[in-house]
């Protein structure tokens, strides 16, 4: 695809692996609207990159997803690539019940939910765009379970599965599906998730992988470790189980979310 003048939504755009895809893709001469909640965290990233476009919406949100297509469609009628990358992770002691329900709910409105909504509102006007495309960001754990994050794991997995028919159902159109499946990312999200031996990567590193990979038309970008772990899982599910589940204590041993 190519990766120069086109119109591009990021949701989640205001921070880490958003706000690099939003700052590469501004150097490749694209015009970019970053969205997210909080209106503080928007302006101090367009003070950073004044060509950002910003606009405030929740996306697990239907009628704030609605209002922001609305004013983007008569802001930016030219807009042909969605990349819907906002995300939330609970760490989750399912044995104790460590997580209100409401916290789960939110995090599957938010990363599965919004993912939908915003394709069902985007789709209809980016079919008519000669060169389009929808990014998907999960993750590499979209491909493997994580006792420490079940629900969130589970929404990566939704997506990745959602990803794959939509871009069989898009294939006679001119709307790319991409998927990107993260590893660790050094980002508020992965913020006090060390884990021995894995080293995060960072965000600018990742956004550049990512609009390379998206350069050449790779549908599915596995950045750095996700490549390896989705590929060991593949072949020894067991080994890589055993190191994510002796991960899992430390991680929900720091969490501070209660029931
Ligand atoms: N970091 C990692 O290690 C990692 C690994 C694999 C996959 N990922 C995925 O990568 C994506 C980005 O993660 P990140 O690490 O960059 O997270 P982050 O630094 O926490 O940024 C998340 C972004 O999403 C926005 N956001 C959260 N909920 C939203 C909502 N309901 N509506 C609109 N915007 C919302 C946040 O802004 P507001 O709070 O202002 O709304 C923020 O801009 C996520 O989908 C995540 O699951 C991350």
């Amino acid at each position: 695809m190519n990766i120069s003048n086109n119109t591009v939504l990021i949701t989640g755009g205001s921070s880490g692996i958003g706000l690099a895809l939003a700052e590469e893709l501004l150097q490749h001469n694209n015009t970019v609207i970053i969205c997210a909640r909080n209106q503080k965290t928007l302006v101090h990233a367009q003070q950073k990159n004044p060509n950002l476009h910003t606009i405030t919406c929740d996306v697990s949100d239907e009628r704030s997803v609605s209002n922001m297509v609305d004013n983007l469609l008569k802001e930016h009628p030219a807009l042909n690539v969605l990349i819907n990358n906002a995300g939330m992770m609970h760490l989750h002691d399912v044995a104790n019940n460590s997580l209100a329900l409401e916290h789960q709910k939110n995090e599957i409105l938010t990363n599965i939910f919004g993912v939908i909504s915003l394709c069902d509102k985007l789709l209809p006007h980016l079919i008519k765009q000669e060169n389009s495309a929808i990014v998907n960001v999960t993750s590499g754990l979209a491909y493997m379970p994580f006792m420490a994050a079940p629900v969130y794991t589970a929404t990566k997995a939704a997506i990745h599965s959602y990803s794959l028919s939509i871009r069989a159902a898009l294939k006679n159109t001119s709307v790319f599906v991409f998927e990107v499946l993260p590893p660790m990312v050094e980002t508020e999200m992965s913020h006090g998730m060390d884990m021995p031996g894995m080293k995060k990567m960072l965000p600018v590193n990742l956004a550049k992988y990512t609009v390379k990979k998206m350069s050449k038309g790779t549908l599915e970008i596995k950045p750095g470790a996700s490549s390896m772990m989705i590929t060991m899982y593949r072949w020894f599910p067991w080994m890589i189980n055993k190191m994510m589940d002796s991960m899992a204590p430390k991680l929900l041993a720091n969490t501070t979310h209660s029931a």
